[in-house]
C-alpha cells in the first residue's frame, strides 16, 4: 500500500478554533481507490479535520496535500466532491432539487453553461440516490433524509475522483442508507477515493478499507475498522444474548467516546 498514490495526505496538522487547539497533530492518508472512515466522539475534531482539507479551516501547523499538491496551490476542485455535515434547516431561498444538484455540476460546466452532458450527469446523480422523481420539488418539501440524499447527489453530479463526506448517513433511514451504500460502491468501482465521517459503519461496513479514529484532536487508531461498530446497524443484530452484547460494549465506548 505504501507505493500507492495518496489523494489526501495530512501530516502533523494542527488547528485552533476559538483560541482552543482542536487538531493536535493529525496524520491521515487516503490512497487512490481507498475508502477511509473517520470516526470519533462528538467534538473529537472529525469535521474540523476534513474542513481543513478543503480549506474551510485555517491550520496552524503541519502539511496538507491533495492529489500530491500542497493544498494552498491546489486548484482543481472539480475533482473533489464535498458533502458537508447537515445542520438544521437549510434556510434562505427555497431551491428545487434539480437546482441544488445542478450547483454541484457548475465546476464541470464550461462557462457556467449547463449542456446536455451536464444535465444528464445531474439526472444520473439523482437516480443514483433514488430522488429522480422529486427533481422538480422544492428542497423545503423534503424530509431530512431526502435532503441529505440531494446533498450527496450534488457532490456526485461533478463525477469527482475524490469524495469527502461528513456524516452522510446522519438522519437517513436504513433503506436509504442501503441506496447510498450501493451508490458509493458504484463510485468506488469506477475508481473514486472516499473519505467519510461516520458514527456507525452500518451498511457501509463492507466498503470501508480503513478507519481512522480521533479522540480529542489526536489520532487514536489507524487501521482495520473496529469490528463491534457495525453491529448495532446490522439487520440481524442479536438482542437475545445480553452478555455478549455487554462484553462488546467497552470496545465500542473505548474507541468512540
Ligand atoms: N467555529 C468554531 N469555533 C470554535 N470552536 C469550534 C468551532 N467549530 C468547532 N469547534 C470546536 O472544535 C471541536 C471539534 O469540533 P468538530 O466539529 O470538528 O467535531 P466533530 O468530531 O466533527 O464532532 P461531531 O461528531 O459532533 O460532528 C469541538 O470542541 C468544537 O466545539
Ligand atoms: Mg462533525
Amino acid at each position: 500500500m505504501g507505493e500507492r498514490e495518496a489523494v489526501i495526505s495530512l501530516s502533523k496538522v494542527t488547528a485552533e478554533l476559538g483560541g482552543r487547539p482542536v487538531l493536535r497533530g493529525i496524520d491521515l492518508t487516503v490512497h487512490r481507490g481507498e475508502v477511509v472512515a473517520l470516526l470519533g466522539a462528538n467534538g473529537s475534531g472529525k469535521s474540523t479535520a476534513i474542513r481543513s482539507v478543503i480549506g474551510q479551516v485555517p491550520t496552524t501547523g503541519g502539511g496538507i496535500q491533495i492529489f500530491g499538491t500542497p493544498r494552498r496551490r491546489f486548484k482543481d476542485w472539480a475533482r473533489v466532491g464535498y458533502v458537508p455535515q447537515r445542520t438544521t434547516a437549510a434556510g434562505g431561498v427555497p431551491a428545487t432539487v434539480t437546482e441544488v444538484v445542478s450547483s454541484g455540476r457548475l465546476s464541470r460546466a464550461r462557462f457556467g453553461l449547463m449542456r446536455k452532458a451536464d444535465r444528464e450527469a445531474v439526472t444520473r446523480a439523482l437516480e443514483l440516490v433514488g430522488m429522480a422523481d422529486r427533481a422538480k420539488d422544492s428542497v423545503d418539501a423534503l424530509s431530512g433524509g431526502q435532503h441529505q440524499r440531494v446533498l450527496i447527489a450534488r457532490a456526485l453530479a461533478a463525477e469527482p475522483e475524490l469524495l469527502i463526506m461528513d456524516e452522510p448517513m446522519a438522519g437517513v433511514d436504513l433503506a436509504s442508507q442501503e441506496i447510498l451504500a450501493a451508490t458509493l460502491r458504484t463510485q468506488v468501482a469506477a475508481g473514486a477515493s472516499v473519505l467519510l465521517v461516520l458514527h456507525e459503519l452500518g451498511p457501509l461496513e463492507p466498503l470501508i478499507d480503513r478507519a481512522v479514529v480521533l479522540r480529542d484532536g489526536c489520532v487514536l487508531h489507524d487501521g482495520p475498522p473496529p469490528k463491534a461498530l457495525g453491529q448495532h446497524a446490522l439487520p440481524g443484530h442479536d438482542h437475545v444474548h445480553p452478555h455478549t452484547h455487554a462484553a462488546a460494549e467497552p470496545i465500542r465506548t473505548g474507541l468512540l467516546s
